[in-house]
């Protein structure tokens, strides 16, 4: 990343963040935030959590946990513009705009549309659209307003997102051909380096497979996922081996590269299940022990979330409203007289 790079990536606002989350998407995020050397921005996905979520109360409930958990965790507002989707009225106008430049073909080519469509005509449904709404299947057009609003260059994405931003990509250009040099065509930025966790049964960590640890559960309750995830039948004494550990594999993904090392010696000598599996515990609910505190003391001042959002909306807004006025003039929607 560069100092003229602008960095922004959308944060979706369902679920409970989980630490596969963490060390693959948040943990990065944060990291970027606290280097001056670029501009970026991070917000709050809502709009798009709409696509899925018709329950106002969960939809609220979980903007308001996962601004938490970024905040909790130390992301630095201060050199970052953080702030909600649905604040900024400019990503929806300009939404429209591109929906006009888009063509329907590529949406049909959406593999979330796609995997849906599939899915009816799996079941043999009559329609093979039944229960797809317009939001999925526009979702990439509003991705995409996300992103060339800002004039972002570069978005840091999990793999499953690329094909958006190549229709990003085609998007901005099929709009610059048409109007002249307008948007900054995006890149992707995926990175094969960030851990991908394994879960509780060690598969993938992940929301779908339920067997995920959540981030900031009570100690407690973090005792008890540790102690179940799921390891062979050696014996206490028998060496084993790190490589193919889930325990392993997580304790690597937290701890500094020496500790890594003096356990791996510890796996040769042999070192028993649960005493691993308390050890594991131990060092994570140390790291999380202090921003759990903070995320529940955000939680019960939801108000300084919001100022906290409402600052952010204002910084992006002094972006996006001088940028959209442009858009407007170039596509012939301005005052008459
Ligand atoms: N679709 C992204 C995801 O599911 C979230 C997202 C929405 C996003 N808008 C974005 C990511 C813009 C990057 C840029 O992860």
């Amino acid at each position: 990343m560069t100092t003229s790079d602008i960095i922004l990536t959308g944060i979706t606002t369902t679920g409970t963040p989980h630490i596969g989350n963490y060390v693959g998407a948040i943990r990065p995020a944060i990291e970027a935030s606290r280097q001056a050397r670029a501009q970026s921005f991070y917000f709050l996905a809502d709009y798009h959590a709409l696509v899925k979520c018709h329950d106002p109360q969960v939809l609220r409930q979980s903007t308001l946990e996962v601004a938490a958990t970024w905040l909790a965790l130390g992301l630095d507002t201060d050199r970052s513009i953080f702030y909600r989707q649905t604040d900024i009225p400019e990503i929806l106008e300009l939404t429209w705009i591109l929906t006009c430049m888009t063509a329907k073909g590529l949406m049909n080519r959406a593999h979330a549309y796609k995997a849906a469509v599939q899915e009816n005509e799996s079941i043999k449904a009559k329609d093979p659209d039944k229960g797809i709404n317009m939001g999925l299947f526009c979702y990439p057009v509003l991705m995409a307003a996300d992103i060339l609003l800002f004039k972002a260059n570069k978005v840091p994405v999990g793999k499953d997102q690329i094909q958006h931003l190549e229709m990003a990509r085609d998007i901005a250009l099929r709009f610059n051909h048409t109007y002249g040099e307008t948007f900054v065509p995006p890149e992707a930025v995926t990175s094969d380096s960030t851990a991908v966790l394994q879960g509780l049964d060690g598969r993938k960590m992940s929301k779908s497979y339920n067997n995920t640890i959540p981030l900031f559960v009570p100690a407690k309750r973090l005792r008890k996922l540790i102690m179940k995830i799921k390891t062979n039948s050696q014996g206490p004494e028998e060496p084993k081996d790190p490589e193919t550990c889930t325990l392993f594999q997580i304790y690597q993904a937290f701890a500094q590269p020496e500790e890594v090392e003096a356990l791996r010696l510890r796996y040769a000598q042999g070192i028993a299940w649960g005493e691993m599996k308390q050890l594991l515990f131990e060092y994570i609910n140390n790291l999380l022990e202090a921003p759990r505190a903070r995320y529940e003391e955000l939680l019960q001042h939801p108000e300084h979330i919001e100022k906290i959002l409402q600052e952010g909306a204002h910084k992006a807004r002094e972006y996006s409203r001088p940028f959209l006025t442009s858009v407007r003039k170039v596509i012939g929607v301005q005052a008459v007289g």
